[in-house]
């Protein structure tokens, strides 16, 4: 397994439109994206970027996720934490199918086959009992970005 840059941390939120007025006026959050639903995972998601030392996007952002209707997964863990929380962390890897390969080889649970995430690149979610209580999203490097 070849780690690759820490793209998003996932953050459940029941409003993405109060959580972007938290990232804003108390973060200070300058580059925050147009929400989108993304209704293949049942969610709509917003980015907020993180800037780097020169003030700039740096690459790393917050992943705003806030369930659709019917989402069951999403509104379940607002279930237990209604105010939102910490829900996955994103790594990007060169090659998605290789990194599926190599996680199953070492019996980590790959929740589902690889499908277009937010970025537009393949992702897969790991299952967080295996990857120490993180529920871990895997995510091929766009194309051409680096
Ligand atoms: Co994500």
């Amino acid at each position: 397994m070849k780690l690759g840059r820490l793209n998003h941390i996932g953050v459940a939120t029941p409003s993405i439109a109060e959580s972007i007025i938290f990232y804003r006026d108390v973060m200070g959050a300058t580059h925050i994206h147009e929400p989108f639903d993304l209704p293949e995972q049942g969610v709509k998601v917003c980015f907020v970027d993180t800037p780097g030392a020169d003030g700039a996007p740096n690459g790393t952002q917050i992943e705003l996720v806030e369930p659709l209707p019917g989402n069951t997964s999403i509104t379940g863990f607002l279930e237990k934490n209604p105010a939102g929380g910490q829900h996955h962390l994103c790594y990007e890897v060169p090659d998605i199918h290789a990194a599926k390969a190599e996680f199953e080889g070492q019996g980590k649970r790959v929740l589902g086959e690889p499908r277009i995430g937010a970025h537009g690149t393949l992702i897969f979610f790991l299952h967080p009992k295996d990857m120490g209580g993180v529920l871990t999203e895997i995510m091929e490097t766009p194309k051409g970005d680096h």
